[in-house]
């Protein structure tokens, strides 16, 4: 799986650093930040709930 984020349409609501902090943080704006865009097989399914969790949908998996 990998991932992109759509930055400019992120509010900074945080659930994606919840869901997997092993792929997310925030910066100093409270904007998303992605550490990977491939996703290890073992944290798939919490990029998944982070994709499902972001009211934004900021974060696209394919
Ligand atoms: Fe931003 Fe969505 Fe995460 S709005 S901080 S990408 S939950």
């Amino acid at each position: 799986m990998r991932l992109t984020i759509d930055a400019e349409k992120c509010q900074g609501h945080g659930r994606c650093v919840l869901a997997c902090p092993e792929l997310f943080d925030l910066d100093d704006d409270g904007k998303v930040l992605l550490l990977s865009d491939e996703v290890p097989e073992d944290l798939e399914e919490f990029a998944r709930r982070a994709v499902a969790n972001c009211p934004e949908r900021v974060i696209i998996a394919s």
